[in-house]
């Protein structure tokens, strides 16, 4: 049966990420804080990290902000809005692109060196800025249209909620930049982008490249949802 197929495949892969976090929380909780005796000499690559990472965290966050736009909605072509994303989903791909295993060599760059603790504290205050509004520009009619009923017959909101809002590992869509939703669905159907789970790559095999243009189309124009 699909459902239960989808149902198996998912916890299988939540246990796989909650695992992860357990361990991310039992290092952190282990690891004495900066400074005091018994921590370990940094390794030469998180050492090339350390100037940064001993700024405030403020300062450390305007930097991610100047890309991804300080009121959580971003302005910068191919570079994510991130305000309102659950926090568990920002920690999982932070921890992706920490290990050079997903995105652009600019925001590895940046990952790399993180703590488990930055991870943590980078997904926290990006899940606590408003998420992105709709665009000004109205969708058009035929591509919203021809988007919503290939997202209904994909079951997408079964995973990211019925207003693609997002919850645990699974981002929110709705509102996020159109460029950047196609290009992450071409990349996982091409299976160039890594997931921290197989979901994605295979939601997305035997759709052609218009429909991913019309998905993210109509997940790039939703209208404010208050239900979650
Ligand atoms: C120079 C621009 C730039 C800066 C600075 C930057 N990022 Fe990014 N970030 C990007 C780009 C581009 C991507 C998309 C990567 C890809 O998949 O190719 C990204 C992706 C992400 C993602 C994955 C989001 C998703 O929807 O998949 C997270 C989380 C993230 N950045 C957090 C941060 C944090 C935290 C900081 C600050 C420590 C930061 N970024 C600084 C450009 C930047
Ligand atoms: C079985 C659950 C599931 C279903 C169904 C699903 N997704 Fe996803 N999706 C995920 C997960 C989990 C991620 C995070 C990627 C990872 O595994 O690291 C994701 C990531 C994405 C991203 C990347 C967004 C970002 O900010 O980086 C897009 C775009 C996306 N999904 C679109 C869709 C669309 C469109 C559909 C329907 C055709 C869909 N998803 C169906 C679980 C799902």
């Amino acid at each position: 049966m699909p459902g239960a197929a989808v149902r198996a495949r998912r916890s299988g892969r939540t246990a796989r990420i909650a695992g992860f976090a357990l361990a991310a929380c039992a290092a952190a909780a282990a690891r004495p804080a900066a400074g005091q005796p018994g921590t370990p000499a940094p390794k030469p690559a998180a050492a090339a990290a350390a100037a940064p990472a001993a700024a405030p965290f403020e300062q450390r966050f305007s930097v991610c902000l100047a890309c991804h736009g300080a009121s959580g909605q971003s302005q910068t072509p191919l570079t994510p809005s991130l305000g309102g994303q659950p926090a568990f989903f920002a920690m999982t791909q932070l921890f992706l692109l920490r290990d050079g295993r997903r995105g652009k060599p600019v925001m590895i760059e940046q990952a790399r060196g993180m703590s488990n603790d930055d991870l943590r504290a980078f997904a926290e205050a990006l899940s606590r800025l408003p998420p992105p509004p709709p665009p000004a520009e109205p969708p058009e009619a035929r591509r919203f249209e021809r988007g919503r009923a290939l997202a209904a017959q994909h079951r997408c909101g079964v995973c990211h909620n019925p207003d693609y809002s997002g919850r645990e590992q699974m981002p929110r869509l709705a509102n996020q930049r159109e460029d950047y939703l196609l290009e992450a669905m071409r990349e996982f159907a091409s299976g160039r982008r890594l997931g921290y789970g197989a979901a994605m790559t295979q939601e997305l095999s035997g759709l052609s490249d218009t429909d991913l243009a019309d998905l993210a189309h109509f997940l790039a124009h939703q209208p404010v949802s208050r239900s979650y």
